[in-house]
């Protein structure tokens, strides 16, 4: 199954980012993860859209082509950041792609909490009418204290990666139904 993973934040050493690439080799025999990356959408402005920005199209196209989407978001004073938040106003728009596409939510950050506020906020806005994404009940990951957890690139931490594993499997269980049903 093809899986676009989004992840918010848009800086080279970003801990989200290199969640999203532990996953993608961890999960690879039973996910086909592409990470993609947002940092060239240009802001959305309603007067641009019918011309709709090259970026823009690749993003509607991925995710289109997707089963699912696996959002990877760090947490900016208690939300989501601007960029992941931009690039979900692209996709509510035009064809709404969105619109019963099976998210993933899954994200990181150096306090305690694992952006649990962002990924609050980010399950609210995934329920309003341009995106409309269905998503797993519980099974939720919030990677709290992550410098700790990972060395330069992989995530080290034993307790969270058999907890990951233990979610990626249920996830998989649910998107091979939500996937039948559709
Ligand atoms: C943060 N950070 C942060 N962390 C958190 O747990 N809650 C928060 O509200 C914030 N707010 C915040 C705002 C801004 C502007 C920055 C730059 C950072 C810290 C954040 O968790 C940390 O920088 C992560 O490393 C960001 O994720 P990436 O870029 O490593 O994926």
């Amino acid at each position: 199954m093809r899986v676009i993973a989004i992840v918010g934040s848009i800086r080279k050493e970003s801990y989200n980012l290199k969640l999203a690439q532990y996953m993608k080799d961890r999960y690879q025999n039973k996910l086909d993860i592409e990470i993609t990356n947002i940092r060239n959408l240009p802001l959305y402005n309603e007067d641009i859209e019918k011309e709709t920005p090259e970026a823009v199209s690749q993003l509607i196209k991925r995710v289109k082509e997707a089963d699912a989407v696996l959002w990877v978001t760090p947490e900016y004073n208690y939300s989501i950041t601007g960029v992941l938040k931009n690039a979900i106003d692209w996709l509510s728009r035009g064809e709404k792609v969105m619109l019963g596409k099976p998210s993933w939510i899954v994200g990181a950050s150096m306090s305690m909490m694992g952006s649990i506020r962002a990924q609050n906020h980010l399950r609210d806005i995934l329920i309003s009418p341009g995106i409309s994404s269905p998503l797993l009940p519980g099974n939720e990951v919030y990677i709290g204290l992550v410098h700790e957890k990972f060395n330069e690139t992989d995530l080290v931490h034993e307790p969270t990666i058999a907890y990951l594993d233990k979610v990626a499997a249920n996830f998989i269980t649910w998107l091979e139904q939500q996937v039948r049903k559709n």
